[in-house]
């Protein structure tokens, strides 16, 4: 289930460029679902295309994982003016559509807050929870889930880099073969 080009079941529809849809390996296992599209995203329509995805590829690849191994997702799939995090409103909006992009995976990174707030409901600190991975059931589906820092916490703290990097080590080692 994709959004309609002309989607406005949420109103995020009045200020995005582009629908901003999942890149990568659509037969993985693994999928990594991000928050919501920023400028360069809305703009090219590639989720993690900016700053903050250049950064979440470099970990990656450092860890021998390329974008072409995983899904990469986000929440919403339109940019929130000013980059604000995305509502509940709209996350619910937009559930459907991850729903749709998680089926059939086994496991899935949620990246930093929003993520996690919309797929096991928590709001509390991201340092708490970050790679203890948890089984949850998506439309009856178990699927690992696993905490991670947003790529966008890592550019100034070398801790959140160094855990994101352990968040890579353990998909390449666990899940990617
Ligand atoms: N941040 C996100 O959460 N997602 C993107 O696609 C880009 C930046």
């Amino acid at each position: 289930m994709i959004p309609e080009n002309n989607c406005s079941l949420c109103a995020l529809c009045e200020f995005r460029t582009k629908i901003v849809m999942p890149d990568g390996n659509f037969d993985s296992n693994v999928v990594l679902v991000g928050e919501a599209p920023g400028e360069n995203e809305d703009l090219t329509g590639r989720p993690f295309v900016g700053r903050s995805g250049k950064l979440l590829e470099k970990i990656m690849n450092a860890e021998g994982i390329k974008r072409s191994d995983v899904l990469i997702t986000n929440t919403v799939k339109c940019r929130p003016p000013g980059n604000r995090d995305p509502t509940k409103e709209e996350m619910n909006a937009c559930r459907p559509f991850l729903h749709y992009e998680l089926s059939g995976k086994k496991v899935i990174v949620g990246l930093g807050r929003s993520a996690c707030r919309d797929l096991i409901g928590y709001e509390g600190k991201m340092a708490d929870i970050v790679n203890k991975e948890m089984t949850i059931t998506v439309d009856g589906k178990e699927m690992v889930f696993i905490p991670a820092y947003h790529p966008a916490a890592c550019i100034y703290s070398n801790e959140s880099k160094a855990e994101l990097r352990r968040t890579m080590n353990i998909l390449k080692n666990k899940y990617l073969g």
